[in-house]
């Protein structure tokens, strides 16, 4: 039983145009030189050039950065914030997706903070303030716009770190489903199946409280309803409001009651193998929640019923079944394959170490199960059971 509860959320700006707020809330911030962080997709659908006229508006200087990668490393970060120095900016306006925002978070913090980004690992590190931020997320997934998290891959140990601190949480996080538009089919199923993960590790994480379990299902519900859609047509504006909402507040209850073992598995496929976040997530999510189940079997129910599945008749064990079906399903229905693909091999000392970092995950923390090394090497063998079949090519 946790004795102590604490939310925190940034001013939350949400709706179809709202990208036409940015200039306003940068100059509320205090503003003169912005850093704009994003990345060549978000700049090459155009939504770049669509924001720079509000800061022109504005009477802000801007200099913009994107020399950013998926799974955005230390060493872009490092690179970044000397920028931020040498340009003299005094604040961050990102928009784009969770890579350039975790990675304009760790700007921000080697800018004020000094020293290397990954000092910062691990759990309230930072002392000293960061800039004022603005994030306008791009994909409807992320949560980075509202979260006390930045994930940060350590591209010597080959892993992913991160950091955790309420200095993290932006200022004002902007919304505008608009920019859901031009995200690709892949995208758009990636990105809600992490959306959809958050909110699941947040509703049994050991960390859920009150405040967040009524954003967890609610976005569990709109995500079962409206991700189909969203993926099926990029003109479907009522799926895109809702995947927008959905997607907001399942990071509020993922910076709030923290994460589980979904993430801490996924985490180590995208810092080593380099895997798109949202689609190792789909594959691990059900095999993870297999595992929980037996945690709490009526938040499982709770979950199914969320999604449609289950009713009056059954019991919670078997409602709690369904939850796990039901991800199935949907991952399926928007073409995401239920094991890892693309990868001819994973040597047995890559497995190791993938076990061995995800045991020292923060995000292990909150799991609702106790889970040991042998577990993990478990799901890490059935998420990569083609790719573990074969010798040849070993990654
Ligand atoms: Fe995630």
């Amino acid at each position: 039983m946790r004795q102590v509860t604490k939310f925190v959320i940034p001013e939350i700006i949400f709706g179809i145009g709202s990208l036409n707020q940015v200039g306003d809330s940068l100059v509320r911030l205090g503003a003169r030189r912005v850093f704009l962080a994003t990345d060549p997709g978000v700049a090459a659908a155009g939504w770049v050039e669509k924001a720079l006229p509000y800061l022109d508006e504005a009477g802000l200087e801007w200099v913009l950065w994107q020399n950013v990668s998926e799974n955005p490393k230390d060493h872009e970060v490092q690179d970044g914030a000397a920028a931020y120095l040498d340009e003299g900016c005094d604040a961050i306006l990102c928009v784009g997706g969770g890579s350039p925002m975790d990675a304009a978070k760790g700007v921000g913090l080697v800018a004020t903070n000094g020293g290397h980004v990954l000092d910062y690992a691990g759990i309230d590190k930072i002392t000293r303030p960061l800039p004022p931020m603005v994030m306008v997320p791009s994909t409807a997934g992320t949560g980075a716009d509202v979260s006390q998290f930045a994930v940060i891959t350590d591209t010597k140990a080959h892993a992913k770190q991160m950091l955790a601190s309420k200095s993290l949480v932006p200022d004002i996080s902007v919304t505008d489903p608009l920019l859901l538009t031009t995200k690709s089919r892949e995208l758009t199923a990636y990105s809600g199946m992490d959306a959809l993960t958050h909110a699941i590790e947040a509703y049994v994480s050991v960390a859920a409280n009150p405040l967040t379990d009524v954003h967890a299902l609610s976005a569990i519900e709109l995500i079962s309803q409206n991700l189909r859609p969203s993926v099926a047509s990029r003109e479907n504006m009522t799926a895109k409001v809702n995947m927008a909402m959905a997607s907001l507040k399942a990071g509020i209850c993922l910076s709030n009651a923290a994460l589980g073992a979904t993430h801490a598995i996924t985490h180590q496929l995208g810092g080593l193998l380099d895997l798109p976040h949202g689609q190792a997530n789909a594959a691990v999510l059900p095999q993870v929640m297999e595992f929980n189940l037996i945690s709490d079997p009526a938040r499982f129910a709770a979950i199914a019923r969320a999604m449609g599945e289950g009713g009056e008749s059954l019991s919670v064990r078997d409602s709690a079944v369904l939850a796990v079906r039901a991800v199935r399903n949907l991952a399926s229905d928007i073409g995401i394959p239920a094991v890892v693909t693309g990868l001819e091999a994973v040597r047995q000392e890559t497995l190791d170490h993938m076990v061995a970092n995800s045991l020292r995950d923060l995000c292990l923390i909150t799991n609702p199960r106790d889970m040991a090394a042998g577990d993990l090497e478990q799901l890490f063998r059935s998420v990569l059971a083609v790719a573990l079949t074969g010798d040849e090519d070993p990654t």
